[in-house]
């Protein structure tokens, strides 16, 4: 482990539950995607990558979740190696995803499903998770009676019903407006107090990965590696607001937007 990595556990105060070993990443036809990735995501709390378009979050987010398959490297889930899909991992998608056949309930219920839980065991979770993410009275819904960001809802409550200790959700907030956005981070910093998760949160915000997370990873561009790990703890402040405006969160937004521009810049000489 490198010293950074080491440095970022300690910092987030508890043990790596997700550990991602030496990952490389090339796909047919030749693209280098990720290069050499070695990360710890510490068990309760919210990792986010931030790295430039086309970096290779998506597909790191995909290798962790069994989906594709990397070149070099390994990642290890409680100190097994991951083969494939498992139910302690569950993926909230960049595009929802969701079964356009299938009603809001089904949706949500749709991992459980898969586990081979009981219909009626599966109806009750559902209208739980329905509740948590404020769509009662819509169970009933397909998706295309819903607006964007209520689908993202849905998507949201499919994976906390899998009862999945690893959330992977890929910039599941990003197709919703403002307001409902700040709205969805304070409903998810929430449901994550609520029950212990390990969250990999990929996200474009600088303001959304401060707010939400404990560390943030910094993806250099294409091929991805991690080029700074910034533990970014906040949550010890009592409310949103106080969060959004303490010094350390400003000073951390523009600290990371420092380093972004820092490749943009890098980009532009090329
Ligand atoms: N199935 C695929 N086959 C070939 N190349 C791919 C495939 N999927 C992704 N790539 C390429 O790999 C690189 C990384 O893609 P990836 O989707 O992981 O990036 P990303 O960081 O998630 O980007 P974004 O921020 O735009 O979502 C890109 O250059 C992309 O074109
Ligand atoms: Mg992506």
């Amino acid at each position: 482990m490198s010293d950074q990595v080491a440095q970022a556990a300690q910092s987030a105060g508890s043990d790596p539950i997700v550990r991602v070993t030496g990952i490389s990443k090339r796909y047919e036809g030749g693209v280098q995607a990720l290069e050499g990735v070695d990360l710890d995501f510490p068990e309760g709390r919210l990792t986010s990558l931030l790295g430039p378009s086309g970096c290779g979050k998506t597909t790191l987010l995909k290798i962790i979740a069994g989906l594709l398959e990397p070149n070099a490297g390994e990642v290890q889930v409680a100190g097994r190696r991951v083969t494939g899909p498992g139910p302690e991992r569950a993926f909230v998608f960049q595009d929802f995803a969701l079964l356009p056949w299938a009603t809001v309930t089904r949706n949500v219920a749709f991992g459980l499903e898969l586990q081979g839980i009981s219909k009626a065991e599966r109806r009750e979770k559902a209208r739980h998770y329905i509740r948590e993410v404020g769509l009662t009275g819509f169970e009933d819904r397909y998706p295309h009676e819903l607006s964007g960001g209520m689908r993202q809802r849905v998507g949201l409550a499919r994976a906390m019903a899998v009862d999945a200790d690893v959330l992977l959700m890929d910039e599941p907030f990003s197709a919703v407006d403002e307001q409902t956005r700040r709205k969805f981070q304070e409903d998810l910093l929430h449901l994550l107090s609520v029950e212990k998760k390990t969250v990999i949160f990929v996200t474009h915000s600088i303001e959304e990965a401060v707010y939400l997370s404990s560390q943030v990873v910094l993806l250099s561009r294409r091929p991805g590696r991690v080029s700074k790990i910034i533990p970014t703890d906040l949550g010890g402040l009592e409310s949103p607001d106080a969060i959004r405006r303490s010094k350390r969160y400003l000073d951390t937004v523009e600290d990371i937007w420092g380093m972004l521009k820092q490749y943009l810049l890098e980009d532009e000489i090329k």
